[in-house]
């Protein structure tokens, strides 16, 4: 791949209006077809500033293109019985297309127990064990929404997969996992890293696609990334109350091709991958 002089930063939030804009005509047709809007239902357990944001984000976004969203908000004493019950509630709601439980939980209430009581249809995080288990096996399921946004991002980046070597940082089961398994799907020969990976930066040197989502803040130096190489920072971290990504953004320009910056780069599209998540549940309830 030859050397990139000019890095190109990836405007997420311009990716993000263009596919929201092509969701809500689709939306709009169904709509003048008398068919109800399509529903996300977003549960908040306790009171988390920062998940507060994030929910009410997703409420706006949902409100732009037209899509209906509930939000069910529980005191952060709420047991995990308590939460089930609500998921059993919007599960048989045949009005409510999909359900998003924002994580991270309060003690005591197990993320993957939840995860397993939504719907596999209405799971439009894509945590369900089902789901994972069709992403694996590579059946259509609905997949986690950071690693669908990456995906399209790097498709309408032009960004060659076939034979590529991507170095994925981080082993999360919403970002790390699934990202390793559609790189692999689409033909890329994947690298897994993580706290223990020796000498991390050769590996990332091997790397033409490098997706840091390990939430250590600037961890991905410019003398790690090959010349050409596409870089996705999916890390945000707080440092002295400002915002930093997995990648020194600066110390990469002239080497990658492309790097995602870490406001208005990935999480733009992974909003708007849970509002594509939605609209395919309503169409397959439609159907
Ligand atoms: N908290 C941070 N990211 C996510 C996400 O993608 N889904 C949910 N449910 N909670 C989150």
């Amino acid at each position: 791949m030859p050397p990139s002089p000019q890095t190109v930063v990836v405007d997420g939030l311009g990716l993000a209006q263009e596919m929201r804009k092509e969701m809500s005509e689709v939306i709009g047709r169904h709509l003048s077809q008398d068919r109800r809007a399509p529903c996300l239902a977003v549960v908040l357990v306790g009171d988390d500033p920062a998940s507060a944001s994030y929910i009410k984000g997703k409420r706006r976004a949902c409100k732009r293109i037209g899509m209906e969203s509930v939000e069910r908000k529980l005191p952060k004493e709420t047991t995990e019985a308590e939460l089930l019950e609500v998921l059993d509630e919007l599960n048989s709601d045949d009005t409510v297309d999909g359900i998003l439980v924002q994580l991270p939980l309060p003690g005591g209430i197990s993320a993957n127990t939840i995860a397993t009581a939504i719907d596999p249809a209405k799971d439009v995080d894509g945590l369900n064990p089902v789901n994972v288990g069709r992403l694996v096996l590579g059946e259509p399921c609905h997949v986690p929404c950071t690693p669908a946004g990456i995906m399209e991002i790097l498709e309408r980046f032009e960004t060659p997969l076939e034979g590529a070597q991507a170095v994925v940082i981080g082993r999360s089961a919403i970002v790390g996992k699934p990202i390793s398994l559609l790189l692999q799907q689409a033909n890329a020969t994947v690298t897994m890293c993580h706290s223990r990976t020796r000498d991390l930066a050769d590996v990332c040197r091997t790397a033409d696609v490098l997706i840091a989502a390990v939430g250590v803040p600037k961890l991905v130096k410019g003398d790690w990334v090959k010349p050409g190489a596409s870089v996705i920072d999916v890390g945000v971290s707080s440092v002295d109350g400002e915002l930093v990504g997995d990648v020194d953004t600066e110390g990469v320009q002239g080497r990658a091709k492309i790097v995602t910056p870490h406001r208005r780069g990935v999480g733009p599209m992974t909003i708007t991958l849970l509002l594509a998540n939605t609209l395919s549940a309503y169409e397959a309830n439609l159907a």
